[in-house]
């Protein structure tokens, strides 16, 4: 039993028994009678139109129930309203199976329903599409001349553009004494996440369907389900209880999800769609990207210029945009800068955020820019990150609510040795092996959405938590228990966190490492008015010993609530519970952030990655040895899951620098390493030393909890550590990601 508080403590998974023994159920593996299985058709050309179907050939075969396409597709409400989705971009949301138009390789075209799987897959093979072609582009590298600013709208509100300049930087950075520029440009990134994409439709009648469904927002698949079938949302319930990873890619509906609600109700029947491995490449990525960067200092070191223009890519359809260029002004005090930000529009899916979206890609840049800078400067990298430290928000001049980065940076360099490097690029030996230390600082928003518990004391004295929040492998649920635990005064086994469930109060998606901070903090405030409600209760109780003792002067601990001066005096709430004869006691909701108090102040996470790594002279290959991130996020709930979240996102960080990287073929506007045997990701093998730690930050303005999130933030330093560390062993600047071997040679 763990002893309260639990904040703090090292809470094992309360759901890992039923992960590790297969028990979890996951959207794909619901057991449903009379299911019936979809299995989508994607187009083999990158642009034009579909001109003829030929399903004679599926129509002989046994167990095939209906073939959709555009030409048969039943009518939805969507096909006459704009509905998008809560992360949708601007522009024009993609609809399957809306006409015979293909805008992207890979677009779904038709979903075939069989009796079992095997059959449904089968005879997708079978169709024949004929199209008539139109030229198309794909590359961003050779499309740069068609950049255009991204559209407005809703998304802006979370992805604003860049800042305005301030000063002069061209003039600045002509006269300065110390200068440096350099183009960073990025492959695409698909998220391969374990679990793939899902839905089991159960087909309840009267247009009443529950889902479950593979995505990381229940309530963002319940409402898009609803507003593009036309059916009232009370009648859509979505179910994502375990999710085997998202990282961004179940941040919109998929594809999958209006396939089988199709084909559901037309067929009104059940039915399952599943995406294989190959089809997890046919919808959002991270997008490529192109950066173009200067960055000037005086001779003391004092950054004074800065520019950051960046390109990335989007589809026909939807202006993607990320926060790529405007993170090195929240860090660096320079007086004149220039931030650009636009978008190419190709003949590819939109791309979806992917884990820190445009904070790794750009914080990439942006740190291998200031190893440059600290080159030509004759400074050591960290020093220079150090004279050039903010305490404010130097693009906002407002102080932020906490920062912690000092420690970060001071810590993990102790703890890496970083006094033990010879400054000098190719100065450190290890037999055959170039040796190179390298750093980066990491920084990334502090997000809080707004949120609604309900919660429910039962008359056995134990609290139930009820909230539509998903958890996609990030420990939500054990942390969400540790919250309320020590709120309540109840130990973690009393207490049931239920979730993952469109019909209990409201949760946006989990994403921008803000669950923790949104539902958190909802659950300290319910359970508050729930402890105000049990005062009230157990002060009305004929002859209690409480009715004259103010509220301030009652504690509640260990399932009881007590007098602060005498805590022997003690009514557990199981004896409450009985005296007023009662089933249960409810409280419900909302919390939000503080937006009034929050406006003076600017608000982020930090990290710092120190690494290590061996570049074999003879081969160029290379290996990440050891590495130390660094993490100031505010306070830590639960270190051990929080630590996993850290390990994960490094591991991320070596992979985007050193291996993962989507094959795009121009000629063929399609990606050539769709499965995970050609997509690279690291193994075991690739993974050495990492270690992590948590600066001891305390932030009493964020929020109640005091609380950042560490979802994203331990990625976005590792691979410019990792880029500036091969620097310091080989005297090489590989400025395109992924750094192959090849590179080296
Ligand atoms: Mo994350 S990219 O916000 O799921």
């Amino acid at each position: 039993m763990t002893k309260l508080p639990s904040i703090g403590q090292p809470v094992s998974r309360l759901e890992g028994r039923q992960k590790v023994t297969g028990s979890a159920k996951y959207a794909g593996e619901y057991n449903v009678s009379d299911l019936l299985y979809g299995y989508v058709v994607n187009s083999t050309i990158t642009k034009g139109k579909i001109t003829a179907i030929d399903t004679s050939a599926v129509k002989a075969l046994k167990g095939v129930e209906a073939i959709f396409t555009h030409e048969n597709r039943p009518s939805t409400a969507w096909f006459d309203l704009q509905y998008a989705d809560m992360d949708a971009p601007p522009g024009t949301v993609f609809k399957p199976l809306h006409d015979n138009k293909i805008k992207f390789n890979g677009q779904p075209i038709a979903l075939v329903v069989a009796q079992d799987f095997e059959t449904a897959r089968y005879a997708a093979t079978l169709i024949k599409f004929e199209y008539e072609e139109e030229a198309f582009i794909t590359g961003l590298v050779t499309n740069l001349d068609k950049a255009h600013e991204p559209k407005k709208g809703l998304a802006t509100m979370l992805k604003p553009p860049p800042p305005p300049p301030v000063g002069d930087f061209e003039k600045a950075y002509s006269c300065a004494p110390v200068k440096v520029a350099a183009q960073y440009t990025h492959a695409t990134e698909h998220h391969n996440p374990l679990e793939m994409y899902a839905s089991t439709v159960v087909y309840e009648g009267k247009g009443k369907l529950t889902i479950y469904d593979k995505t990381q927002g229940t309530i963002n698949s319940q409402l898009f389900v609803a507003n593009v079938f036309g059916l009232h949302y009370k009648d859509v319930r979505v179910l994502s209880p375990f999710v085997g990873g998202g990282f961004g890619s179940g941040l919109r509906p998929q594809y999958q999800l209006f396939m089988a609600v199709m084909a559901s109700l037309e067929l009104k029947h059940n039915v399952r769609v599943t995406l294989d491995r190959s089809q997890m490449f046919t919808f959002g990525h991270r997008p490529q990207t192109v950066q173009n960067l200067r960055f000037a200092a005086d001779a003391e070191g004092n950054v004074t210029a800065m520019n950051h223009s960046g390109i990335g890519e989007t589809s026909s359809y939807e202006d993607y945009a990320e926060i790529l260029t405007s993170w090195s002004h929240m860090l660096y005090p320079a007086k004149n800068t220039l931030f650009e930000y636009d978008l190419v529009s190709l003949d590819l899916p939109t791309p979806i955020d992917m884990r820190a979206p445009g904070g790794v890609s750009g914080m990439h840049a942006i740190e291998c820019m200031m190893d440059e800078l600290a080159y030509e400067l004759k400074m050591d990298p960290l020093e220079l990150r150090l004279k050039n430290y903010s305490e404010t928000d130097p693009s906002t001049g407002k102080p932020y609510t906490s920062k912690a980065l000092k420690q970060c940076y001071l810590e993990a360099a102790e703890k890496f040795g970083w006094d033990k490097r010879n400054p000098q690029p190719g100065s450190m030996q290890r037999g055959n092996k170039l040796v190179g230390y390298g750093m980066a600082t990491g920084i990334w928003d502090a997000y809080q959405f707004p949120a609604r518990v309900q919660v429910i004391l039962t008359k056995e004295g134990k609290l139930i938590l009820h909230n539509a929040t998903t958890d996609i492998g990030t420990g939500t649920m054990t942390v969400m228990t540790q919250v309320a635990a020590d709120e309540i005064g109840l130990p973690l086994e009393d207490i049931t966190f239920d979730y993952g469930d469109s019909k209990k109060p409201f949760s946006m998606f989990q994403g921008g490492s803000a669950i923790t901070s949104s539902t958190g903090v909802a659950i300290v405030a319910v359970v508050k008015e729930l402890k105000k409600k049990i005062i009230k209760k157990a002060k009305g109780i004929k002859g209690s010993p409480f009715s004259d003792i103010k509220d301030e002067d009652i504690i509640f601990k260990d399932g009881a609530i007590a007098l602060r001066s005498n805590p022997e005096l003690a009514l557990s709430f199981k004896d409450i519970m009985t005296l007023i004869k009662e089933t249960e006691l409810k409280a419900k909701k909302m919390a939000g952030p503080d937006v009034l108090k929050l406006k003076n102040y600017s608000k982020a996470t930090h990290s710092a990655s120190f690494v290590e790594v061996e570049v074999d002279k003879e081969l160029g290959t290379i290996t990440v040895t050891r590495a130390v991130t660094a993490v100031a996020a505010g306070r830590i709930i639960n270190p051990k899951t929080a630590r996993s979240q850290v390990l994960g996102s490094m591991i991320w960080g070596i992979s985007k620098a050193l291996h993962e990287e989507t094959i795009l073929d121009e000629n063929l506007g399609k990606y050539m390493n769709a499965n995970l045997g050609e997509y690279h990701i690291p193994v075991h093998a690739d993974i050495h030393d990492l270690d992590v730690i948590f600066a001891d930050e305390k932030d009493e303005l964020i929020n109640e909890l005091g609380i950042k999130g560490v979802g994203e933030i331990g990625l976005v330093a590792i691979p410019a550590a990792i880029a500036n560390a091969i620097y310091h062993a080989t005297g090489k600047r590989i400025n395109s990601l992924p750094i192959h071997f090849d590179a080296l040679l």
